[in-house]
């Protein structure tokens, strides 16, 4: 019966991003991090390195793992408020180099931008490189096709726009390109893919012992996704979105991505407002008391705070947000003297 939710569970999660066809899903017992561990440790052979493209701390997190496990590594930095830029990756692959993988974020969640995931993987697929693709923030909330989008490793994780509990770290990877890392010596043990994906695809069973209540989750949290659809999801997060930012806009409040065609519209990121009496800490621990959960920026030397809008969430719990925010607002503007802007 366990073999059967596996299978199921990493049919579906293909099924996503209509990957069936070319792809296999390797799960982790993991958040995140851990399945983008697991790719960039058996991805990179011994003597090889691996290009990242960072505008953002998810990018810096891929330099990190290969700091942490001494992996050779170069990072190609862009501002942290501007997308990836392809000329620039183009240019730098033009010139000689050693890489064996290009890395980087689809929804860089630091800002809430979007990179130009097309444009890098037709850069990446010139020079032969494998991409591996950090969508753990978009998966499931962005469309995605991976017969369009021909992406080597794709990583997303069981909650963020999946909805469900948090703890299960997938790869859904390109079946060649997967099986080109099969003879590379491993670097690592619990997280190397070849070995994961022979236990799961040939035995049914995890390598390791399985998190059985996180895949059960894992399958609820599916059958959501497929009974809601994709353009459904999305359309909610849309209105989602849009109702929070008319909301925010109407309170004073001023987001930092002004442009709609890089910002993703799943997280948005404000720049605190320099009211009297205003501190993003005061309005979080306002929140927070009355079940609500925001965000601190996560751009060096911008004073900015962040909210999301993907989950099971839905319009009454955007009302009930801007309402306390509202109030939040009113507060302060009463005991420091900051206009009243609710009205
Ligand atoms: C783009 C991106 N990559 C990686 C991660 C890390 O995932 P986790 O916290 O599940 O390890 C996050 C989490 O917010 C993210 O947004």
């Amino acid at each position: 019966v366990f073999g059967e939710l596996l299978a199921s569970v990493r049919r579906d999660l293909l099924r996503v991003v209509n990957g069936e066809a070319s792809h296999e899903c390797i799960l982790f017992a993991s958040s995140g991090t851990g399945a983008i561990e697991a790719c960039i440790t058996s991805i990179v052979p011994a003597s090889g390195s691996i290009l990242i493209l960072e505008n953002g701390a998810y990018g810096q997190r891929m330099a990190e793992i290969c700091n942490a496990n001494g992996i050779e590594y170069e990072t190609l930095q862009f501002d942290w408020t501007t997308p990836i830029d392809p000329a620039i990756v183009e240019s730098r692959l033009a010139h000689d180099h050693q890489f064996s993988a290009v890395a980087f974020v689809h929804h860089e969640t630091t800002a809430g931008i979007m990179n130009p995931l097309q444009k890098l993987l037709s850069v990446s697929g010139e020079h032969n490189l494998p991409a591996l693709v950090d969508a753990m923030s978009s998966y499931a909330g962005i469309p995605l096709d991976l017969q369009e989008s021909s992406i080597d490793f794709l990583v997303a994780s069981s909650n963020k726009c999946l909805q469900g509990v948090a703890g299960l770290g997938f790869v859904l990877a390109k079946r060649e390109s997967l099986e080109r890392t099969r003879n590379f010596p491993p670097r690592n043990l619990y997280f190397n893919l070849i070995r994961n994906f022979d236990a799961q695809s040939t035995t049914g069973q995890f390598a390791f012992t399985a998190p059985v209540q996180l895949l059960q989750a894992l399958q609820c949290a599916l059958d959501e996704y497929f009974d809601e659809t994709q353009a459904g999801r999305s359309r909610r997060y849309l209105a989602l979105y849009e109702k929070i930012s008319v909301g925010m806009e109407s309170l004073g409040f001023e987001c930092l991505i002004r442009d709609s065609f890089i910002h993703s519209r799943l997280i948005t990121t404000y720049t605190e407002p320099d009211w009297p009496g205003f501190s993003f800490e005061g309005m979080h621990d306002f929140l927070f008391a009355r079940g609500i959960t925001i965000y601190p920026g996560k751009i060096p030397g911008e004073c900015t705070f962040r909210i999301g809008n993907i989950g099971a969430i839905s319009e009454r719990d955007i009302e009930t947000f801007l309402t306390c925010v509202a109030e939040y607002v009113n507060g302060i503007s009463e005991s420091g003297g900051h206009e009243d802007v609710s009205t």
